[in-house]
Formats: C-alpha cells, structure tokens, sequence
C-alpha cells in the first residue's frame, strides 16, 4: 500500500513530540490509517534534544518541505503568525494537506487559509491547537454535529491553570511557577500569552467557530489573564470556599454570542475547581445531548502529538478513500453569524 508521506516543519516541542509518535508508534498508526505513514522530511533550524532523525531527509529551509512533491501532508509546527502562514499558505498552493497545532495561526489566519484550503480541496487540520491532547475539535464537530450548542466553558491554558495550581498547593510566586512551566515545555514561546489570556481566546475563537458556525473573530473576544493574581488572593479565595480558575466561556445571549476568557472564582467542590496542573477541561452543552465533558493534557511535547497525528490518521483515511471520508473541516468558514463584543 502506498505509504502516506509527512513532511514535519519544526523540531521544537511539538515538531519533535510529533516525530517521535509518529516513529514509535508507527505499527499501530499503519494498522489504522490502513497503509504506512512515513516521515519524508524535517525542516527545522535546532535539533529537538530527543528526536534521532538519522536517516532522515532534513532541511533548514521549511519552505523546502512544503514544496516537497514527495511530501503529502506538511505538518505545521514552527508556530507564530507570519512565517506559518506564509509556509501554510504556499504549502497550500503546493496541493499538500496541512496539520498545524498553532492556534495563534488558525484564530487570526484561519479565515483566509481555509478559504485557501477550499479552493485547492486539501485539508487543513488543527485538533491539536486547542486543549493539546483532549479530542475537543472533533467532539464538537463529529460527536455532538447533531447538537444546538448552547454554551462552552472551561481550562483551556495549561501553563496558566498549571501556575495557579502550584501556587494555591504550594504557596509559591508567581514568576517561579512559570518558569518551571516553561522549562517542562507547556508555555508558549512569548510566555506573554498564556499568562494574559490570548492563548486561551485564540482557542475559545476557534472552539467558538466550530460549535457555532461562524467566522473566526479572535478580535471580538474579551480577554484578561492571571499575571495580576497573587499569592494572597489565591489564599483568600480559598478561606473563602472558592478557587480561581482562569476560565475561556462562549455563550448564546440574545444579543448574539459572548466569548470572554478571564479568572473566575469557582466553589471548592464544582467540577471545574478540581482540574488541577496541566491538565484542561471543556464542558459544552448540547440541547440533544446535554452537558458533556472532556478532559485530560492540555499541553506538552507527546499529548499536542498524539492530536496532531491523529490528524495525520484522518487526512490518510481520506487519501485512502479517494476523498470518501472527509470530515469537514472547513464546515464553518464563511457562515455569516457575527460575535458579540463584550
Ligand atoms: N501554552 C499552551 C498552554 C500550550 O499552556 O495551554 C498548549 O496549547
């Protein structure tokens, strides 16, 4: 069976975690996308520290990768805004499907590169851009595509709920727990977005488009982060009864949707206060389905992976099926609701 052939750009901690699965997992990845999935190409600019590509084509030019005619799915993991769009929009161009765990890209780019992917009928794939491992992508657009979604709710910042954990459990600083956040690879390369809240918004956008229909407005979001919560207020809270959380929350309101990320006090014994670390938690409500939950690693080198292969798996099905399986990921571009400011 013809192999499915990935070109990887970026071997940093989801380029690498991803070259890593891919390899060591790479029986079970064959067996259920039905044909192998090869490693064609890196392209990177450093070396991951645990990623042996001995034998493998390498290049220190990703624009190289994504023009690769042996390379059938480009996978997106240099992050930023400009030169991951220039490369997903030329890989495009190029006819090759793109899996990307960049959500800074997809919220702010998304409308034109979906635009983009449609005209040139390949995929563009980005489960890993929210929640990191948890399947929240495709639940909403697979699981729950019977449902009116009502609302959406929940941790979608490891590094921020990782630094509140520490610092409730552990009394430490601020500034300490980060760096330790970012040393363990969970925070952004600019730390600035995950502990201000655009992290979280840029995925509550693009949560937002799927469960709603519509356009990508990451501009219209309320957002407000953790960096001015203090020790003190962490400890009064809980003398209070509560924990702070920070919290990303789409919702229907009369007037049009509502998206809005910011800390909240949540009752010690709510479900949300008790995702602890790293670990995100989304619930959405369904008017068919109800309340339903999804949790686990919202980040981290080998959980973004096991999304991004994943959707490696779905774009090999689709090959595979001549274009038969395709689930749709462009279902919400162009869908004419708009965001309401908050
Ligand atoms: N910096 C992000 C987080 C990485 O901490 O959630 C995963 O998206």
């Amino acid at each position: 069976m013809k192999p499915v052939r990935v070109g990887i750009c970026g071997l940093g901690t989801v380029g690498g975690g991803t070259f890593n699965v891919l390899t060591r997992n790479a029986d079970d990845i064959a067996r259920r996308a039905g044909r192998p999935i090869v490693i064609e190409q890196v392209g990177h600019r450093s070396i991951h520290p645990d990623c042996d590509i001995t034998g493998i084509k390498a290049t220190t030019d990703v624009f190289e990768v994504a023009r690769n005619p042996d390379v059938d799915v480009v996978v997106e993991a240099i992050g930023g805004y400009d030169v991951a769009r220039q490369l997903v929009l030329t890989a495009i161009e190029n006819g090759k499907h793109v899996v990307t765990a960049n959500k800074a890209l997809i919220a702010v780019h998304g409308n034109e590169i979906f635009q983009a992917a449609h005209e040139k009928g390949v995929i563009v794939a980005f489960e890993a851009a929210v929640a990191g491992g948890i399947p929240v992508i495709k639940s909403l657009r697979e699981g729950l595509g019977a449902n009116r979604i009502e609302w959406v709710a929940g941790i979608i910042n490891g590094t921020g709920n990782y630094i509140l954990t520490h610092m409730r459990d552990e009394g430490r600083a601020f500034e300490d727990v980060l760096a330790e956040a970012q040393a363990l690879g969970y925070a952004e390369a600019d730390p600035t977005f995950d502990v201000e809240g655009i992290d979280a918004a840029h995925k509550l956008t693009i949560l937002a488009s799927i469960a709603y229909g519509v356009p990508l407005q990451f501009e219209k979001a309320y957002t407000e982060g953790i960096s001015r919560i203090t020790a003190e207020d962490v400890e009064q809270a809980d003398n209070l009864g509560y924990i702070i959380k920070h919290l990303g929350i789409s919702k229907r309101t009369e007037n049009g949707l509502e998206l809005r990320v910011h800390p909240a006090l949540i009752p010690k014994d709510r479900l949300l206060a008790n995702v602890h670390g790293v670990k995100n938690a989304i619930e959405v409500m369904g008017d068919a389905v109800g309340p339903t939950l999804y949790y686990g690693a919202g980040a981290g080198a080998e959980p973004t992976a096991s999304a991004v292969v994943a959707d490696i798996l779905d774009v090999a099905r689709d090959i595979a099926t001549d274009h038969h399986y395709r689930v749709p990921y462009l279902a919400f571009s162009g869908v004419g609701q708009d965001v309401n400011a908050v």
